[in-house]
């Protein structure tokens, strides 16, 4: 099993989310010692604006790419190849000023490739990355997880189904800036949300054999 992780905390390692992220990730390597684990840390190294210029050489042929291009695919590429050999993505995802951070926008801006991980049909556009699930860790200051105001959740499906991953797990830690007491019970919460999805994937693995 391959896991990638996307930390996208711009405090990295030290975030909430990356934290409950990291948790996760640990059980499931304790569980699998031959699982192998991708680390993708956007605050330890940002993905840069997608820009009228590095689109462009998405669109170019490889062939025409200058080698100023040919660097800014291989950069998207190596992205997308982490991507692809992932069977496991979990996201650590905090709110930043009622939306996702930048640094996840950038990333996304950066492996949404026609041709690559979609592509367009008859029927609209299909995602290529099949066969995969996703888990996000969703941390936030303030509280709301089924209301408008919550800008991520929704965004990440689409995204991620876009990309062709329909199988996506949210795990919510809200109301860390409420205070010290209510802090430590989301936080306690969303661990214990956290490993039952360890329970339901065990299930799972038993129902298919
Ligand atoms: C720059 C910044 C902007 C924030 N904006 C919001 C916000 O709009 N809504 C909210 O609920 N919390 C907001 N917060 C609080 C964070 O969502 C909260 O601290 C969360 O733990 C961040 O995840 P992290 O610790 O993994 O970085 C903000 C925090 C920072 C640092």
């Amino acid at each position: 099993m391959t896991i990638l992780q996307i930390k996208s905390s711009l405090f990295s390692t030290g975030g909430q989310s990356s934290q409950l992220a990291d948790e996760y990730v640990a059980r499931q390597v304790a569980a699998d010692p031959d699982a192998e684990v991708i680390v993708r840390d956007l605050a330890l190294n940002p993905v840069p604006h997608l820009t009228a210029e590095r689109f462009q050489s998405f669109l170019a042929k490889p062939e025409a790419r200058t080698p100023a291009q040919q660097e800014v695919a291989a950069f998207s590429d190596a992205l997308i190849a982490e991507l692809r050999a992932a069977d496991t993505i979990v996201i650590g995802l905090p709110m930043y000023n009622f939306g996702v951070p930048s640094t996840l926008k950038a990333y996304f801006d950066h492996v949404a490739r026609a041709g690559e991980t979609f592509r367009y049909t008859e029927k609209g556009p299909l995602g290529l990355l099949t066969g995969k699930r996703a888990i996000v860790f969703a941390t936030r200051g303030g509280v709301y997880a089924g209301t408008p105001l919550d800008t991520e959740t929704e965004y990440l499906k689409t995204f991620l189904g876009f990309l062709g991953i329909t199988d996506v797990e949210f795990v919510y830690a809200e109301g860390l800036a409420r205070g010290d007491a209510i802090k430590q019970v989301s936080l306690a919460s969303a661990r214990i949300a956290s490993q039952r999805l360890d329970l339901a994937q065990r299930a799972d693995a038993v129902a298919m054999h």
